[in-house]
């Protein structure tokens, strides 16, 4: 039995029968332990075959809905370490108040490429095809985000900011092309 199930239960006494009653707490504190570990991993098997019917609901696109699980399974492994010894250090409780009160306070949102228009349709997008700028096209993505952050933020950008803004690396050099089909984008708004 160890200690942060225990503390998983609410427990917080020294004594074996105040963490939860002997062997039937412990019981008690396995089985709710082993049913969230069963959850967090049937919904990494059962969420992928859903992305579908996910991505008509939610009018997101396939690259969000990944990224969305990568960013769950990323964080939930990181944490899991740290996570553990902190209850067990200072209590369920008061960790509990902690992530819920992150939670609160995460009202962030990322947008990939495929909300950056629904019909591609992007000033942005539309210069990138006029000027031909992706080559093998792996990097391009990216660049085309950066570029989207870097107009939200500066409506005529110089060339000058244009290198500080994108530094996103290209293997194909299509630098001097994405700097073309920024001037063209912002000509096109
Ligand atoms: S277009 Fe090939 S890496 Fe950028």
């Amino acid at each position: 039995m160890t200690t942060d199930a225990a503390a998983i239960l609410g427990a917080g006494g020294d004594s074996r029968e105040a963490r939860g009653g002997g062997r039937g707490g412990e019981a008690r504190a396995i089985s709710v332990v082993s049913a969230a570990h069963f959850v967090q991993h049937f919904q990494s098997l059962v969420l992928p075959p859903l992305f579908p019917f996910l991505k008509a609901t939610l009018g997101i696109g396939f690259v969000e809905l990944g990224f969305a699980l990568t960013v769950a399974s990323i964080t939930a492994v990181a944490a899991q370490l740290p996570v553990g010894f902190l209850v067990d250090k200072v209590g369920s409780r008061l960790m509990l108040v902690l992530g819920l009160a992150l939670s609160a306070a995460a009202g962030h949102s990322v947008t990939t490429i495929e909300g950056l228009s629904a019909d591609r349709q992007h000033p942005l997008q539309q210069a990138w095809i006029d000027e031909q700028v992706p080559q093998c096209g792996y990097c391009q993505s990216g660049m085309i985000m950066a570029a989207a952050a870097l107009l939200a933020a500066i409506k005529r950008p110089s060339d000058a900011d244009i290198d500080n803004a994108v530094t996103n690396i290209c293997r194909c050099g299509t630098y001097a092309r994405v700097r073309n089909a920024i001037h063209a984008a912002v000509a096109r708004t």
